[in-house]
């Protein structure tokens, strides 16, 4: 067979995603976001969220087809998102694909929606070599996985033991009056700003805390640190320098990001690191990687921001690389599992 050509659907948070790739190839990326729906909230409504899923995935699909000048008949795969995610939304997205999989008569994969946010790198930089350690951090799961095998064998190594790296850019944009989601509002701010103004604390890295907790990230504190710098200001009724907190609280952040993986990748005896998630999508984080890993020796691999943020097109390079590994398809009765676990590449 030629390379395969694969449509895959996500549905796992707020944005409807509809990708086809040829293999390696990105053929269409439709995207079509209910951020807006959810802004005056301050964060996703699980409830708003499906239901515009429903109203966009018909549409994005047929605008992704379009795009790419390809029927459904002519493609060999549908792959969806199966978890981890919301459950209403990923409820509208499985049962789309399964539609679609059997009015068509094509196999379907339902796979991770975080494994697909490391294999949409391989759409720009060809195939990821192995082992490689993986820097996934999102606005609902920040994790280092080795991955030994994109269609099989991913590990766990270490994850956040309570907020997620976007949640903390999400939860500190709130405090600092900037919009929902915050995280490119931070990034923006933080370019006017100085990274040294406030020594803002760095979550779990500590002598003892390495020990226990070597690849584990934690952000709740730094995000009270910051809530607490910002009422004191307040209360001394002195203006808050909005570019220096977000420029210090995006160091702290993307220092430990970074720190870690590095380690992970040293210690672990791996040369290749991916970043992936929304967050990736971070200049700062993008820089500092990109610097630590050369002055280490590793070769860094991450993809354009409008590949990092949620799209179909990392699903569909996820299902392509599943197709071509002659994986046994789904059933059609697979569930949507909101906690699917990291290391479940596919169900
Ligand atoms: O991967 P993603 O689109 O959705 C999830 O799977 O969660 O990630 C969304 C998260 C949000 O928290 C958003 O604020 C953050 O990614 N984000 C950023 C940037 N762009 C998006 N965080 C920091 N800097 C950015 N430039
Ligand atoms: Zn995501």
């Amino acid at each position: 067979m030629s390379e395969p050509l694969v449509l895959g659907i996500e549905t796992s948070c707020d944005e409807t995603g509809v990708g086809i790739v040829r293999g390696h190839t990105l053929l269409a990326d439709a995207v079509a976001s209910s951020v807006d729906s959810h802004a005056r909230f301050g964060g996703v409504v699980p409830e708003v969220a499906s239901r515009a899923h429903l109203e966009a995935m018909v549409p994005t699909v047929h605008r992704a087809l379009a795009t790419a000048g390809v029927k459904l008949s002519d493609v060999d795969a549908i792959a969806v998102t199966a978890g981890p995610g919301l459950a209403g939304a990923l409820l509208v997205g499985v049962a789309a694909a399964k539609a679609y999989a059997l009015a068509a008569g094509k196999p379907l994969y339902g796979v991770n929606h975080l494994a697909a946010h490391v294999a949409v790198d391989t759409l720009e930089h060809g195939p990821l070599p192995a082992p490689a350690i993986a820097l996934l951090v999102s606005g609902g799961h920040s994790s280092l996985l080795r991955v030994d095998d994109l269609t099989a064998e991913v590990t766990p190594l270490g994850a956040t033991i309570d907020d997620a790296a976007g949640e903390a850019f999400d939860k500190v944009a709130r405090l600092l009056g900037l919009p929902f989601p915050g995280g490119p509002h931070v990034d923006r701010e933080a370019r006017s700003g100085s990274s040294v103004a406030i020594a803002f604390p760095r979550g779990l890295t500590g002598p003892r805390d390495l020990a226990g907790h070597r690849y584990d990230f934690s952000f709740s504190g730094l995000k009270t640190a910051v809530a607490r710098w910002v009422e004191a200001r307040e209360r001394a009724g002195e203006p808050v320098p909005v570019a220096d907190v977000a420029a210090s609280f995006q160091e702290a952040v993307v220092d430990v990001l970074t720190a870690k993986a590095v380690a992970a990748c040293r210690e672990q005896g791996v040369d290749t690191l991916v970043v992936g998630g929304g967050v990736a999508a971070n200049s700062r984080l993008r820089a500092l990687a990109e610097s630590r890993c050369e002055a280490a020796g590793i070769v860094l691999r991450v993809p354009r921001p409008g590949l990092c943020t949620d799209n179909g097109a990392m699903v569909a390079a996820l299902g392509s690389h599943l197709v071509a590994a002659g994986a046994v398809p789904s059933t059609l009765d697979i569930p949507a599992d909101s906690s699917m676990s990291v290391s479940e590449v596919r169900v």
